[in-house]
């Protein structure tokens, strides 16, 4: 069986992880994966048994497209072992967020720093962080996102 990862990332930093979890599962755990963005993930799902998806926050709520394919394909996702990550700015996960993916039964939930790139932002994206006085920079703990990634064979990624 295979594993699909679907990474759903505005700016590319979360698709990255999306990858180094898959490319972590393929080597250390010889599992068979498939990274996708939400859009062509669904024609996938008939076909694996786990699945992972990685998602952003924007302006505090989950990046609408990994949250799509969460909401639109929650009855399948049902009958697999599911694995969610989130990536945000902050060093903590929001609670209230945590909840909200809670009551969709993954096996595993994961919070990770992200990567926030001025260059990539537009100009009303630039306003949003200056006024929220955010940090620029890449804040991505890989060993720990690895970690997880590995674990993860461990709980049904197969
Ligand atoms: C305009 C904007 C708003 C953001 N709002 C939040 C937020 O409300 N909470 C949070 O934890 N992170 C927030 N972030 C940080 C992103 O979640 C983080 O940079 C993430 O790694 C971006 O993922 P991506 O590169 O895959 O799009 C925001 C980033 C931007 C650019």
């Amino acid at each position: 069986m295979t594993t699909l990862v679907v990474a759903s990332s505005k700016h590319g930093s979360t698709r990255e992880i999306g990858e180094r979890i898959a490319e972590v599962l393929r080597t250390n755990k010889g599992v068979t994966t498939v990274v996708e963005d939400p859009q062509d993930a669904p024609k996938w799902l008939a076909s694996v048994n786990a699945v992972v998806v990685a998602l952003p926050i924007y302006a505090g709520s989950l990046e609408k497209d990994g949250k799509a394919f969460l909401d639109t394909h929650r009855a399948e996702l049902a009958n697999k072992s599911l694995f969610v990550l989130v990536s945000g700015a902050g060093p903590e996960f929001d609670g209230s967020l945590r909840t909200v993916l809670e009551a969709y039964g993954p096996k595993e939930l994961g919070y990770f720093r992200g990567a926030l790139f001025e260059e990539k932002l537009g100009w009303f994206e630039k306003l949003m962080i200056k006024v929220a006085k955010g940090q620029y920079g890449d804040f991505r703990d890989w060993p720990a996102i690895e970690a997880w990634g590995k674990s993860l064979a461990t709980r049904g990624a197969s």
